[in-house]
């Protein structure tokens, strides 16, 4: 920020709760250079309600809040800010895997209720991890860091791009690991059909983005117990409010988009989209650019 504010005129939105679409385009009119949360949407009507915009630094690895094709024919550059997240991202896809797997969320709820009343042989059964077959849809990164760490579980993976088929993935995993951009090939990648292919024993982890999989499908595949569990990190919409229909659907664990929630990661996020501003706002190629 410091930096920011020796070099230019710096306006700050210091609200709890994201501008609307109405206060960003009032607020950014002027600007030649923005700083944008993913929950900043970056559409065609912003970018022409700003006319001087030269340069878009998303504090994100992912760019899908904003429109990449219209900030590109403006010839505005577009900054994202990856590899320094992927090992925090790949740790919490992990700790979800490995709550959902060993039921942890209705473990700790049992003690918080007073029901842990003996040892019991046959409650909490939860799935094996060491020896068990992790699919990961999305190589890139975050995926093989995921592939990492599982590697040091006994897994065995086995992995598909964002364009590879994935059926057989899904047919062969116990725990499919979603990794890919969110972009209209990957909206509802993980539909009813997709759900239908998977084992009735295997666990759902999304840490990408919610609109990758298709929540309606999801909730009834959990109620059905065509598959054993899901773990999101996303959510579409986000937040999910408490009244979701999906917040219902059981053996589920939902946590608020927090991958990256690291105060190592989000202090290095903020150093590189600083560092894409300040490039793009002084007309050099950005560190990192997405477009
Ligand atoms: C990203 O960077 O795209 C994550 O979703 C938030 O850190």
């Amino acid at each position: 920020m410091l930096r920011l504010q020796a070099a230019h005129d710096v306006e700050v939105w210091e609200e709890r709760l994201p501008p609307t679409p109405d206060e960003l385009a009032r607020h950014a009119a002027d600007a030649e250079g923005l700083l944008t949360l993913l929950t900043d949407r970056v559409d065609a009507a912003l970018i022409e309600a700003c006319p001087r915009l030269r340069t878009i630094s998303n504090y994100a690895v992912g760019y899908d809040n904003i429109d990449l094709a219209a900030a590109s024919r403006r010839g505005i550059t577009v900054g994202n800010t990856p590899d320094v997240l992927t090992d925090a991202t790949a740790d919490l896809t992990f700790a979800l895997l490995l709550a959902a797997a060993r039921k942890l969320p209705e473990a700790t709820r049992a003690v918080h209720e007073g029901d842990w009343l003996t040892w019991e042989p046959a409650r909490y059964l939860g799935a094996a991890v060491h020896g068990a077959t992790l699919g990961i849809i999305g190589t890139g990164r975050i995926g093989r860091a995921v592939a990492t760490r599982a590697e040091g579980f006994g897994m065995r993976v086995i992995g598909a791009g964002s364009r590879d088929p994935v059926d057989e993935l899904l047919a062969q995993s116990d725990f499919v690991s979603l990794h890919v951009p969110l972009t209209e090939a990957t909206r509802h990648l993980i539909n009813a059909e997709a759900l239908g292919r998977m084992r009735p024993t295997a666990i759902l982890i999304n840490t990408a983005r919610g609109g990758i999989v298709d929540q309606a499908a999801l909730k009834t595949a959990l109620e059905r117990g065509t598959i054993a569990g899901a773990a999101l990190d996303v959510t579409d919409p986000e937040p999910l409010t408490p009244d979701d229909p999906l917040l219902r659907a059981p053996n589920l664990i939902v946590t608020p988009h927090i991958g990256s929630a690291t105060t190592a990661a989000r202090e290095r996020m903020a150093e590189l989209a600083v560092e894409n501003l300040l490039a793009g706002l002084a007309g050099r190629p950005l560190p990192h650019q997405a477009n």
